[in-house]
């Protein structure tokens, strides 16, 4: 499963890449709107950073409008995916710029249906949104195999991009779910690489290492 970032903030990103298991990056009108800074020139600066798909949503709400948007997001790196809601304009507006050739991440997805749609609007990414179903006491996590299984007997393409992630629990039920990625805030991220045993081993491995250090020699 890939690993996406859910964020538009460039440290945040640049220190996730540095990791080497960045795949991608998801940003959204509130993620960006948090960085106070130009759209385009910080969406093309973060397409600089991670060669992924990074994905950039319109903010237009009519088909026309998204579609003019869209289009325009499209020329602003290679590697950069039009965002779209998954509401009838958003639909109208995926299958337009699908025929143009333009990927799109339909998201604000929440049911299996709703997916289905986005997919025979040739979506190239959905984004089912798993916390905030989790939110409302309903099962995010089943929402994405339920998607998966129905994408999986008719051979759709389209990939499922597990949003709205809240914990690294919730990285693992997209995984065996069968999501083709996953998005998750930094936070969830940083959370992901760490346990206290490996930490603690690393400790005691270091300690007993510099115990020995005189005999055992320089390994550099
Ligand atoms: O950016 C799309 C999605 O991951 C946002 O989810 O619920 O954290 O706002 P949320």
């Amino acid at each position: 499963m890939q690993l996406f970032l859910d964020t538009a903030n460039l440290d945040e990103i640049r220190e996730i890449a540095a990791w080497g298991v960045l795949d991608g990056i998801t940003t959204n009108p509130s993620l960006v709107g948090k960085e106070k800074s130009d759209f385009k020139k910080l969406v093309q600066e973060i397409c600089k950073i991670v060669p992924g798909p990074v994905s950039a949503e319109v903010v237009a709400t009519d088909a026309e409008g998204m579609i003019k948007e869209g289009r325009s997001i499209a020329t602003w790196a290679e590697n950069v995916i039009v965002k779209c809601p998954l509401t009838p304009a958003g639909l109208q507006a995926t299958s337009t710029l699908a025929k143009d050739g333009i990927r799109v991440n339909v998201t604000l997805c929440f049911s299996t249906n709703q997916a289905l749609l986005a997919a025979n609007a040739g979506a190239y990414f959905v984004s089912p949104f798993v916390g905030r179903l989790d939110d409302i006491n309903q099962d995010g996590s089943a929402l994405i195999a339920e998607i998966a299984q129905m994408f999986s007997i008719h051979a759709i393409e389209t990939q499922v991009l597990a949003a709205s992630i809240r914990t690294p629990v919730h990285v693992t039920s997209a995984a065996l779910a069968g999501a083709d990625i996953a998005t998750m805030p930094y936070k969830v991220f940083k959370q992901l690489v760490h346990h206290p045993l490996t930490d603690k081993g690393v400790e005691s491995f270091m300690a007993d290492w510099a115990k020995v250090k005189d005999v055992v020699g320089s390994v550099g």
